[in-house]
């Protein structure tokens, strides 16, 4: 409705205020952001090195945005590496021209380049995340990335008093890439991190460190959201705070039906929301984190912590450590994730594909192969189906796009070469794989249910699988191997917990399903770091649809060249 006007000076003031009440009405808002690459000299531990970071801060700057607004950001490389960003868990419709993981979506942005990030936020609310998608720069190249609810669009549960970001990390003393490199020339993995971190800092119980804490002071009463996110580069974590338990709404921002709980358990790529109540006799509280392995592998099991400090208590007071579970706590792992439940209340559904077009079965391994530039002779490697996937030297899209062959197949298989017994005694034998850069073909909108069963080739261990561009629904999950006769029957059809990053959990299955609705390339991976280094990947291209709005979008001009 414009109102009506009189008079020069009556016609200024009515289009003025058609102005108000249009942008009022419209409600999207466009959010820039320059993000500068830059490296900076970074002490912890007491030992100082130069790290990649954003602006020169460490976590990264926050993206705060509102459902429905477009986000702008510009993206200018000063540092000696090529790098892209990825928005993790952020849908790109139509667009992954802007979801950043190198060679797949786009090149990386070379030194002294830019590439403006265009995106548009439909259709989530939440806690998600930003990092690096090249080389193991996510290291330190990583960042809180805040969706609030549409204008008036109140969350789901009690609104907190306040909120706050808790990014955990983990840091290495030395400088990592160099570590990765030496590490892949003798094809082994290389050493564990030095600590865990809590944004950005590894707490009081490490050396150097008292300067190094976090710290959020609370008011006695109040409740507060904490938004936590796994930004670790391989290492499954519990989180606790000593004397608090923590109600758990949302999960990759996706609201949950709410649940009590101790300690939560999060895997790298993941973010979990909880409100805390502050509600126990005013003193200080360690907030803590540490890994959860219930393999027989090595992982830094050091204990960040951070501090939960109500207002007017001195810093001398010595806090408290929470119990977190023990290390191998597998019981606690799986009791944990079957709470997860989609809140699928009339307004946030659970949309879950119910039926299926296209069953995948993709078993998870460790593998050997020959590496003639190895001391001993052969590598590491990581395979589904036993294909170790190569990295392409042109983004998968642009390939996809432009119709340029040579660069992928489409012919990832659906299920393993030759089943066996998944999770039976270790396999030591026969443990090379086939390397390709193949891919899965989906048509436009068909749904998908993909089974990851973890196999004991080399050893079981727990893989968190993040799939870009799409939520998909965690309908079931088991130890041992899946079967296709009997486990269907359980999936929860209903209120599963829609995310997307899961762990498939040691020895056992996970199964997941979603709408391939979203036409474009689609990396699969362990968003472990060096799993994800080592092959264990996968992209799914999504064909396009009958029209023009189920297509994927013309590529941005200055997408980056390789
Ligand atoms: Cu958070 Cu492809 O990753």
């Amino acid at each position: 409705m414009v109102p009506r006007c009189r008079g020069v000076e009556g016609c200024l003031l009515s289009i003025f205020l058609s102005i108000i009440f249009l942008s009022f009405a419209a409600n999207a808002a466009v959010k820039t952001y320059d993000f500068n690459i830059q490296v900076k000299n970074v002490s912890r531990l007491c030992h100082a090195k130069p790290i990649v970071t954003v602006n020169g801060m460490f976590p990264g700057p926050t993206v705060y945005v509102r459902e429905g607004d477009q986000l702008l950001i510009n993206v200018t490389n000063h540092a000696q590496y090529n790098i892209s960003i990825h928005w993790h868990g952020l849908k790109q419709f139509r667009n992954g021209w802007a979801d950043g993981p190198a060679y797949i979506t786009q090149c990386p942005v070379q030194t002294g380049q830019s590439y403006l990030y265009n995106i548009t936020v439909t259709g989530q609310r939440g806690t998600l995340w930003w990092h690096a998608h090249i080389l193991w720069l996510r290291a330190t190249v990583y960042g809180a990335l805040v969706i609030m609810p549409k204008e008036g669009t109140p969350f789901p549960f009690p609104q907190p008093y306040l909120e706050t970001n808790i990014i955990l990390g983990e840091w290495w003393n030395q400088d990592v890439e160099t570590i990765v490199n030496q590490a892949n020339k003798l094809g082994l993995p290389p050493g564990p991190s030095d600590a865990h971190t809590i944004n950005g800092k590894p707490g009081p119980l490490f050396p150097c460190s008292e300067k190094y804490t976090y710290a959020l002071e609370v008011e006695y009463g109040k409740t507060y959201l904490l938004r936590i996110i796994n930004a670790a580069l391989n290492d499954e974590l519990f989180f606790a705070i000593a004397g608090h338990t923590m109600t758990v709404v949302e999960i990759d921002a996706v609201y949950v039906k709410p649940f009590t709980t101790q300690a939560i358990l999060i895997a790298p790529g993941q973010t979990t929301n909880v409100l805390i109540k502050a509600d126990q006799p005013p003193n200080r509280y360690f907030m803590a984190a540490r890994a959860f392995e219930d393999a027989p592998i090595t992982v830094d099991n050091k204990t960040a912590t951070a501090i939960l400090q109500y207002r007017g208590i001195p810093n001398t007071v010595l806090p408290t450590l929470p119990l977190l579970p023990a290390s191998n706590d597998t019981k606690f792992a799986l009791s944990y994730n079957s709470k997860l439940k989609s809140l699928n209340s009339p307004q946030f559904p659970a949309n879950v594909p119910l039926q299926i077009d296209r069953h995948l079965f993709f078993t998870i391994g460790l593998g050997v192969n020959p590496c003639s530039t190895c001391p001993n002779g052969t590598h590491l490697v990581a395979s589904l189906n036993n294909v170790t996937f190569v990295m392409p030297q042109v983004g998968l899209l642009q390939a996809h796009y432009s119709n340029i062959s040579g660069v992928f197949r489409t012919d990832f298989p659906d299920r393993p070469p030759t089943p066996f017994n998944y999770t039976g005694a270790p396999l030591t034998a026969n443990l090379g794989t086939t390397i390709g850069t193949r891919l899965t073909k989906l048509p436009f909108n068909s749904t998908v249910e993909l089974v990851l069963q973890d196999t004991n080739l080399l050893s079981v261990e727990s893989h968190p699988f993040h799939l870009h561009g799409f939520n998909f629904f965690v309908v079931g999950t088991g130890i041992g191997n899946f079967d296709p006769k009997k486990d269907p029957a359980k999936f929860n059809l209903v209120d599963p917990p829609e995310r997307n990053t899961i762990g498939v959990p040691t020895g056992g299955w996970t199964a997941f399903r979603f709408r391939a609705d979203n036409p474009g390339v689609w990396f699969m991976h362990c968003h472990l770091e060096l799993h994800t280094m080592w092959g264990l990947k996968m992209a799914f291209v999504v064909e396009n649809g009958k029209s023009a709005e189920e297509s994927v979008l013309p590529p941005p001009k200055d997408l980056p060249p390789c």
